[in-house]
């Protein structure tokens, strides 16, 4: 079977719940702590093989691209100055995967964001990363995904269980169990679905890993939810194809922060930064204290 070694990060949202910020700047250079969010993405792929990277980009491309590229100056001058500890963090972009650039055009939803990359992954099994799912360094995930995926050659999602009042913001899948504690095989999706037609509180998290079969079923998915072109309904008709292999999700229970919306990319950065060697320490008693001074 074949083996995985791309990843495919689509980056072309518009990122309209953090204007003004992201008015000049993608949303997924944000910074998360002190590094942009869509490096921690990189990482993830990277630790779990994947070396390969594609990023469908929209408008604003530049500050990605450069940020993933060597910068001269910086580096001569950090050299000069024998600060090599600054030189070693600015390098660790530069160096981490090999990364290429699509645009997506019209933003017309992740489905046609991830039609885009069918050129560049051809007819191997890929991942596909959300930039605002940052999953905890220490509870691999993907490579858990990608381990089921080779085993079962099957389509492969993330799922997390969510508290009912919360489904409609995800993909939400109908399931039955299988021999694997934590892998279900899936026998529907539905995208956003409201409270009361979600046939469980299982959502699918920013990680799937596709076969190349899912390009030929998006190029024939019509607009859904929101009038764009969903992932989740393509992955609805290969749910349905037993020739196709099936779709089964990974529950994850690790640590997961959402950076998407601004109240919770304000408590990603607050929970990463108190476990931070460099800053927990000063941050944590201060937490403290300042809950403290806290009305309800
Ligand atoms: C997308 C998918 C959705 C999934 C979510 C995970 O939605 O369409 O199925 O549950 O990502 O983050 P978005 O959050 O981009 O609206």
């Amino acid at each position: 079977m074949a083996s995985i070694s791309k990843a495919v990060i689509p980056a072309a949202g518009l990122g309209t719940r953090f204007l003004p910020a992201t008015k000049a700047m993608p949303k997924e250079m944000l910074p998360v702590v002190d590094k942009p969010a869509i490096q921690y993405v990189v990482e993830e792929a990277v630790a779990a093989g994947l070396t390969d990277v594609l990023m469908v980009t929209g408008r604003n491309k530049t500050a990605l691209e450069n940020h993933f590229d060597r910068v001269a100056e910086l580096e001569y001058t950090l050299e000069a100055k024998g600060d090599l500890a600054k030189l070693k963090r600015v390098n660790e972009s530069t160096d981490l995967a090999d990364i290429h650039y699509v645009r997506q055009g019209d933003p017309k939803g992740l489905g046609h964001a991830v039609l885009r990359a069918r050129m560049h992954v051809g007819h191997e099994p890929f991942a596909v990363l959300l930039g605002d799912d940052l999953i905890d360094a220490r509870d691999p995930l993907l490579s858990r995904m990608i381990e089921e995926q080779q085993k079962r050659n099957a389509t492969i999602v993330a799922l997390l269980e969510v508290d009912p009042d919360s489904i409609h913001l995800y993909g939400a899948a109908a399931v039955e169990a299988t021999d694997e504690e934590d892998v279900v095989r899936i026998t529907g999706l539905v995208e956003k679905p409201a409270k009361e037609h979600a046939p469980s509180n299982l959502a699918i998290i920013g990680r799937y890993v596709l076969k190349p079969e899912v390009f030929d079923v998006l190029e024939q998915t019509e607009p859904g939810k929101g009038g764009e072109i969903q992932l989740t309904d393509a992955l609805q008709v290969l749910a349905a194809d037993e020739a196709s292999g099936g779709v089964y999700g990974v529950v994850f229970r690790g640590r997961r922060y959402d950076t998407g919306d601004k109240i919770d990319y304000i408590k990603a950065i607050v929970q990463l930064a108190c476990e931070r060697e460099d800053l927990g320490p000063e941050l944590r008693p201060w937490l403290r204290s300042f809950v403290g001074t806290i009305d309800e």
